[in-house]
């Protein structure tokens, strides 16, 4: 089939390959003339395993290409992808539609007659109805479910599909498009638009919730003594809980959950629907910053000013250089706005960091980073931190001194190398308890 794929940010240009990978012909869409030209050239302009290879690959066998032109994409395809972003407005926390309605309305001018025009980006409840009263063109909706760093296999061998259609005929096009997809098994759900709108927005949410109640059950172990990765592992057994989505730590960030939370609460109030936990949710979540830069604090007297802090980590997680929200770099500008000396170092997210975070020191190693440091922070759980030599690492740093925020270090092995090793949500070691 021919495919458009409208924006090539992080889930278009996913979308784009993947659907080349499966056989289809397929138009990348972007206003941006750098992107399509670095796109063109089989050049991925953030990081996502797999991606890089795939793009080559089809821009080299031709399936793939990219464009600016509306005019071409609407004369290419007989199905087209809506891929942009919706950012959170500045001022109510609400969806920002205005890249989506922009989309829609330049594919409604000049799509031929037929032509369907799926929406992928994750939009409040009822837009896709508003889009089909607004314009001649038939609508559906197809939520994804990407996660940063699984991109490509989360497009190609997805959890289950979610069809958001109003005619038979628009899930025959959408079957035909995943038919590959489908016929490895993988569960579809048919569904009106608000449910299919819905999935996404209930989907992150849960998410988020599942996130931000174990790190609520950290700040009561904090309080009562407990220790919450053990908590989360006993809870974890439980078939109906599952382990997945309960490590505590720093909290959540990223392009996605934040936002669509905020955005699906207010949603939900412009519906009179009171989603109010989603509020704690978030809550819950920003006040995990605080208590790193709390620990931070304690370890080092009662303030960090003068202190040289070693971040390990400024991507939101692992496996990505997004380092949208991410929690690192928060507790990272806390920190020196309270007067630490603070360097960074992740493995693919420093240009990005660098650029959003200027004033904050940043080293070429992580070994670099922790030479000299009083206080050692692990902020994103990358697993070559969990390489690193207690031992080596203590005869590089001043002062021996490390918060794990992210709950993923051998507490005993830094400890018996000498660390005063803190984590939330874990008991300080007997000794050290004030
Ligand atoms: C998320 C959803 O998983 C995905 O389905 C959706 O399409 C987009 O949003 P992503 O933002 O890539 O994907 O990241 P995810 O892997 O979900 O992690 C989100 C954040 O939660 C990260 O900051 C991660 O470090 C944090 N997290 C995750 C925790 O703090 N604890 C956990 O147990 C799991």
């Amino acid at each position: 089939m021919r495919l458009t794929v409208i924006g090539t940010g992080y889930l278009g240009a996913t979308h784009a390959a993947c659907m080349a990978e499966l056989g289809h012909e397929v138009l990348g869409v972007d206003v941006d003339p750098d992107k399509v030209a670095a796109l063109s050239a089989g050049r991925v302009p953030f990081h996502e395993p797999g991606l890089p290879e795939l793009i080559a690959k089809h821009t080299a066998s031709g399936r793939l290409r990219f464009t600016t032109s509306y005019a071409e994409a609407g004369a290419f395809g007989d199905v087209h992808f809506v891929c942009v972003g919706t950012p959170q407005s500045a001022d109510s926390g609400a969806a920002d539609l205005a890249h989506v309605d922009a989309a829609f309305a330049a594919l409604a001018a000049h799509a031929v007659p037929g032509a369907l025009v799926v929406g992928k980006s994750t939009v409040p409840v009822g837009t896709a109805g508003r889009l089909a009263r607004t314009h001649d063109v038939e609508i559906a909706w197809n939520p994804e479910f990407l996660r940063e760093g699984f991109a490509v296999e989360d497009t190609l061998r997805p959890d289950r599909l979610v069809f958001g259609v109003a005619t038979d005929r628009a899930e025959t096009l959408l079957r035909a498009v995943y038919a590959p997809v489908l016929a490895a098994g993988t569960p579809l759900v048919t569904a009106d638009f608000p449910t299919a709108e819905l999935v996404k927005t209930a989907a992150n949410a849960f998410l988020a919730t599942k996130i931000s109640f174990i790190n609520a059950m950290a700040e009561v172990c904090e309080a009562a003594g407990g220790d919450v990765r053990t908590l989360a592992e006993a809870l974890g057994h439980d078939d109906r809980i599952g382990p997945k989505f309960l490590r505590a730590g720093i909290g959540f960030g990223g392009g996605c959950l934040p936002k669509d939370i905020r955005a699906f609460a207010h949603r939900a109030e412009e519906l009179g629907v009171s989603l109010a936990f989603l509020r704690e949710v978030d809550a819950i979540n920003m006040r995990r910053r605080d208590r790193v830069v709390e620990l931070a604090r304690e370890l080092c007297g009662h303030d960090v000013l003068g202190a040289r802090v070693a971040v390990l980590g400024a991507a939101f997680k692992p496996g990505s250089d997004d380092i949208r929200d991410s929690p690192a770099l928060g507790v990272a500008a806390r920190l020196r706005l309270e007067g630490a000396d603070v360097t960074v170092y992740d493995p693919e997210a420093m240009d990005n960091a660098r650029k959003a975070f200027p004033l904050l020191g940043y080293a070429l190693t992580a070994e670099d980073a922790l030479r000299g440091a009083d206080l050692v922070l692990h902020l994103t759980e990358w697993p070559q931190f969990r390489e690193i030599d207690p031992v080596r690492a203590a005869r590089l740093a001043a002062r021996p001194r490390i918060v794990d925020g992210r709950g993923t270090l051998d507490a005993d092995r830094w400890a018996a190398a000498g660390w005063r090793f803190r984590a939330p949500g874990r008991p300080a070691p007997a000794d050290e308890e004030q």
